[in-house]
């Protein structure tokens, strides 16, 4: 059997060219990073709880008519997706201040925000992703202004999907990321959600305790992260307890 084309190594995710045409390999690793990739450690049986919950967010977002790139799980730490022409933004919603925000503007986190808050930030690892402003996104060409409208309405879309399938299971939605894909149709272009939706690009605390159950657990040392995020894999239903986090079930 030949051996298959990868496209692009990023710091969580493996990209491989797909079966048919239009369609790519996404293999979520092991790997943890945080802080621009300063911080690493690989977490056994990360790669295979986010490639489930991904499946599980985007499967129901495709559901209620938000487009994403997901097509199908593959295997345990596979899933096949559509091949778009990702744009250089990292969309970032928040919903309760934290993180970045609670830092650059002193504001204390878990204060409720008055409504959704959008920040953008220019995909540049060497930069350090760095925010930026629509007028930053237009002058520079990164997206058209039905390009910006049209991600407005996905974030906000995504973010009211998510806030209540995480309420749903105790869960308070505090802020989370999404990357956009282009895709094209004939003479059309079209936009999608793209890249995963997992606990490594969301702010998820427990509704009763506060208790954090995503990436801020690697990145401030708080415990076991592949804990955290079978406990979100586990209130969903996506994994029964006793199958959650074991590397003996990975391929
Ligand atoms: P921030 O508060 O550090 O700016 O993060 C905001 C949200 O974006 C949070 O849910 C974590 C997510 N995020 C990523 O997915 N990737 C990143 O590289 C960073 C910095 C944040
Ligand atoms: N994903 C980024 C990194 O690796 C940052 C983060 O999620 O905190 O370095």
């Amino acid at each position: 059997m030949a051996r298959r084309k990868k496209i692009y190594e990023g710091k969580a995710k493996i990209l491989y060219e797909g079966p048919e045409p239009g369609t790519i390999v996404q293999y979520f690793k092991d790997d943890a990073t945080a802080f621009n990739a300063e911080k690493k450690d690989v977490i056994d049986g990360k790669g295979v709880l986010n490639n489930r919950l991904s499946e599980y967010f985007m499967t129901g977002l495709n559901q209620i008519g938000v487009p994403t790139h997901f097509i199908r799980r593959l295997n345990m730490r596979e899933q096949l997706v559509r091949n778009c022409e990702i744009v250089p933004l990292e969309i970032i919603v928040r919903n309760y201040a934290a993180g970045s925000l609670s830092k650059r503007l002193g504001i204390a986190e878990g204060t409720q925000l008055p409504r959704p808050i959008i920040e953008y930030c220019y995909k540049d690892d060497a930069l350090g992703d760095p925010l930026v402003s629509e007028e930053h996104i237009a002058a520079f060409g990164w997206a058209s202004q039905q390009d910006m409208d049209d991600i407005l309405s996905l974030a906000l879309r995504v973010n009211d999907f998510m806030s209540g399938v995480m309420l749903a299971v105790g869960i308070r939605l505090v802020d989370f990321k999404i990357e956009i894909g282009r895709v094209f149709e004939g003479d059309f272009q079209r936009l999608i959600v793209a890249d995963e939706i997992s606990p490594d690009s969301c702010r998820l605390w427990d509704i009763e305790t506060g208790q954090k159950l995503d990436k801020d657990v690697f990145r401030r040392d708080l415990g076991n992260l592949a804990d955290a995020y079978s406990e979100v894999a586990r209130r969903l239903g996506v994994l029964p307890k006793s199958n959650v986090a074991k590397p003996t079930l990975i391929n």
